[in-house]
């Protein structure tokens, strides 16, 4: 494994950290099997984990595009960046031009992905929140120009290195799973069942409700079905429970990442599903 691939974005729920005490609990022949990464968000785990073979994909559209972008033309995204990372130190309106520019679709993609990483490094707690017309509607986050580094080359060029020969695809988790056999192993990370408090479950413009949780558990059993192996993170609770009852359940304890504030995170209980 090369240490030094992290992930390029900031993502709610981005598991980088965590795959430590994830990779524990993979399949025994985890090394014969295809990598499937079906709700890819900011592939913490991907990039730790580093598989030889790997299918990734997510329902965010702007998201693959970036990621496609980085594993074709770096180069053309770290020249975009670096005007972005400029123009950010002296313009204090310019996160909302960007964003204005984003919101009507960039002229190319590597102009997309520049206009995706800068909304991403210097935004509100790198969330990704669209409004009911798709527009992407984070305001520009707390920390001050100079404090962030908004194009880092080395972790751009490493992703981009591993990103080479793995497929990458825009599409619903749904259509990820259609195709797979059982030399396949495709590891979900879901927005999480709400806890019985606030919890913060819009990643996209449609949202991730409980309903969406029952109708994911039904294409894990098809998987059991199919011989497909598969591992979920998820929060653990009631929901947990009584909807993924039918697997293997192990409980871990972890801190939120979600919060400003270091101070007022809590402790949360998450869970890791399996079928195996
Ligand atoms: C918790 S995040 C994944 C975080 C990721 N594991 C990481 O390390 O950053 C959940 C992801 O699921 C995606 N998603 C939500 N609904 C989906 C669907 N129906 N099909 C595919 N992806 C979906 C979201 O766009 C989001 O990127």
């Amino acid at each position: 494994m090369n240490s030094s691939v992290k992930p390029f974005l900031k993502w709610v729920g981005g598991k980088y950290t965590l795959a430590i005490e994830l990779k524990k609990h993979l399949p025994n022949n985890f090394d014969e099997l295809n990598y499937i990464e079906p709700m890819l968000g900011g592939a913490g785990m991907f990039f730790n984990l580093q598989p030889k073979k790997a299918i990734l994909s997510d329902i965010n559209k702007k998201l693959i595009i970036t990621y496609q972008s980085i594993q074709n033309n770096v180069e053309g995204v770290i020249s975009e960046l670096k005007k972005h990372e400029l123009n950010h130190k002296t313009n204090e309106d310019y996160f909302y031009d960007v964003r204005e520019y984003f919101n009507k679709g960039c002229e190319t993609r590597e102009g997309l992905a520049a206009a995706f990483i800068y909304l991403n490094k210097t935004n509100f707690n790198g969330l990704y929140r669209v409004n009911n017309k798709g527009e992407f509607n984070v305001p520009k986050g707390r920390t001050t120009s100079g404090s962030v580094t908004i194009c880092d080359e080395k972790v751009l060029k490493n992703c981009s290195d591993l990103l080479k020969g793995v497929e990458l695809y825009w599409k619903s988790y749904e259509d990820a799973l259609k195709d797979l056999n059982k030399h396949c192993f495709v590891y979900l990370d879901p927005p999480y069942l709400p806890q019985t408090d606030v919890s913060f479950t819009k990643y996209s413009k449609d949202g991730f409700s409980v309903e969406d949780h029952q109708i994911l558990s039904k294409h894990c059993k098809d998987l059991s079905q199919r011989g497909i192996k598969f591992m979920m993170s998820n929060a653990e609770n009631d929901y947990t429970y009584e909807i993924y009852g039918d697997f293997s359940i192990k409980p871990l304890t972890v801190y939120h990442s979600l919060g400003p504030d270091k101070k007022t995170r809590k402790k949360a209980k998450e869970c890791i599903i399996t079928n195996y």
